[in-house]
């Protein structure tokens, strides 16, 4: 299959006081289209720092990565239009209600009306948040912010789609909603690749699972592979025996 996502020996240092953070040390990997692939580390791994350098909101010191045919430093314009991106920390207008959030988005995407119509109906619906469409964001709870951010993805209808935890501050049922949610939009050919620390998500959702520690990928396996390789039964204690080597 087609790679829809390419990491070139990505690095990203950062200086401080302290000295020299090696938030992403070298990572190289590969999603194919239509696969689910979750990027699954320790705090301060280099998860967030990874993605976003996928998603051009910072630049790697060296490496670089192809995401639908497009090179991140060359046609950042063109990568940026190829993908939907859930940034870690929210980036909502809290005035705006999700309705007119969505379109304000959809209309820099250069989305038609009526299309933004029909999907948002759809979205909205599929995430259970059609009831808050005319609400400020300011007065919603945590875990809907967070599904107006996807939705707002979802209309834009990208074909990768690059995820920084899509069930932080989510509750269980929540979760299971959008999870059941990027199950679909694998199966209609989407290319997905998620940041998590939770390893049942993981476990759940990922056709292949990267392991990332201090910078690195320490594993990159299915879960069929990485419970061969370590020996261990359940995810938690693979991912443990890979980072606390
Ligand atoms: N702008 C920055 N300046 C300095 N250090 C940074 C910056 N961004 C990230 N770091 C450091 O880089 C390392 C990787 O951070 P990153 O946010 O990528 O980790 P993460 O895997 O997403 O962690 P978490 O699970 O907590 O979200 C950390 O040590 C972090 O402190
Ligand atoms: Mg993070």
């Amino acid at each position: 299959m087609e790679s829809k996502i390419a990491l070139k020996e990505i690095k990203k240092y950062f200086s401080s006081k302290k000295g020299t953070v090696k938030a992403v040390d070298g990572i190289s990997f590969d999603v194919k289209e239509g696969e689910i692939f979750a990027l699954l580390g320790p705090n301060g791994a280099g998860k967030t720092t990874t993605l976003r350098i996928l998603a051009t909101v910072l630049k790697p010191d060296s490496g670089t990565a192809i995401i639908n045919g497009y090179d991140i430093l060359k046609e950042p314009e063109k990568v940026r239009k190829s993908i939907g991106f859930l940034p870690g920390d929210s980036g909502l207008y809290h005035r705006l209600t999700p309705s007119e959030f969505v379109d304000i988005f959809a209309e820099l995407y250069g989305i038609p009306k009526e299309v933004v119509k029909k999907r948002k109906k759809d979205v909205f619906e599929a995430l259970d948040i059609e009831r808050y469409s005319k609400t400020i964001i300011d007065k919603l709870s945590t875990g809907t912010r967070q599904k107006v951010l996807l939705s707002n993805l979802l209309v834009c209808d990208p074909p990768v789609l690059i995820l920084d935890e899509p069930a932080q501050g989510l509750d269980v049922l929540a979760a299971k909603t959008v999870e059941e949610y990027l199950l679909k939009l694998k199966k209609e050919g989407k290319t997905i690749l998620i940041s998590t620390h939770i390893m049942e998500q993981a476990e759940y959702l990922a056709d292949r699972i990267g392991i990332i520690n201090e910078g690195k990928i320490v594993e990159i396996a299915t879960i069929e592979k990485m419970r061969e390789a370590t020996g261990k039964k359940t995810l938690r204690e693979m991912f443990l025996s890979l980072v606390e080597k």
